[in-house]
């Protein structure tokens, strides 16, 4: 289970884009940070650790909730995420470390009493047996909490730039492999269910998330610069070599359309809240 070519993505050009925009990012995905919290019901002095834990927004808010004992472990294969997660913990003071690893392989020590996730644990190669090992760093009658992305048809904030760049494209994408790998990987719950038992968790639950999320930027123009840069447009735009200004137009036309009374673009999400136990 080597996990090769999302290391290589995280810690190429992609992670740096992620780390660029990480206080956007940050904003944008705050609400699914409460989500994860919600169901985590942390203690005082439990020991949590964070799969895939970026620039470590998630990782910090835990530490800060169950203070300083044995404080919050965050933990990433990308380089440049990591060392911006700790700089953050050092200017917040936040009791929390990270470590550059990759989670299907890593084992923490002391055992956690719980690990959690921010859309971090869709990118394993082979996720039962990255869940396995997962498990062996959470003490026996531990718990696990994170959310994942239902599919691409029911995100429109994933869908929508894609179908604004469809009639730019020089050739059709290839069908998507709807488990492989990357931020949609985990979008059947039953297979989530199979996987995380196959891993040995217990107790697994399943609930859909559905909810608006308010896109990075002030109006379309700024959010459409923002779509362009990060997330599965800008995976297309760079497969293709597609002309960028004619995209870019057709896309501040759809954003229009989903603009809230503020001005800022706000569209629809789907996303799974799951909870298993080590029993
Ligand atoms: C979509 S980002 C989410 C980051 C963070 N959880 C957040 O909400 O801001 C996915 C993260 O998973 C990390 N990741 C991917 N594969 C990993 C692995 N095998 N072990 C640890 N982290 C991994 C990536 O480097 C990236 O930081």
């Amino acid at each position: 289970m080597s996990n090769a070519d999302q290391v290589e993505y995280w810690n190429g050009p992609a992670g740096q884009k992620w780390v660029d925009q990480s206080d956007r990012l940050d904003a944008m995905l705050a609400p699914f940070a409460d989500t994860v919290l919600a169901r985590a019901g942390l203690k005082p002095d439990e020991f949590v650790m964070d799969i895939g834990c970026g620039a470590g927004a998630l990782t910090l808010r835990a530490a800060a909730e169950t203070g300083a004992g044995q404080g919050a472990l965050g933990v990433d294969v990308s380089a440049p995420l990591i060392a911006l997660a700790r700089a953050r913990a050092v200017a917040s003071g936040a009791p929390a470390r990270f470590e550059l690893a990759d989670a299907s392989t890593y084992t923490a020590s002391p055992a956690a009493d719980i690990v959690i996730s921010r859309f971090g644990v869709m990118f394993f190669d082979d996720p039962a047996a990255a869940f396995a090992n997962i498990r062996q760093s959470v003490r026996q009658g531990g718990r696990m909490a994170f959310v994942c992305w239902q599919g691409l048809a029911v995100n429109d904030w994933a869908l929508a730039p894609l179908q604004a760049a469809m009639p730019f494209l020089k050739e059709a994408p290839p069908p998507a492999d709807p488990t492989a790998p990357g931020p949609f990987a985990f979008q059947d719950k039953d297979r989530v269910a199979r996987i995380l038992s196959d891993a040995g968790w217990a107790n697994v639950a399943i609930d859909p998330v559905e909810t608006a999320i308010v896109l990075p930027g002030d109006d379309a123009l700024s959010t459409a610069g923002f779509m362009m840069q990060l997330g599965p447009l800008s995976r297309l735009l760079e497969a293709q070599g597609i002309d960028e200004a004619q995209v870019r137009d057709a896309l501040i036309q759809l954003l229009q359309q989903h603009k809230a009374p503020d001005g800022r673009v706000t569209m629809k999400s789907a996303c799974w809240r799951v909870t298993a136990d080590n029993a």
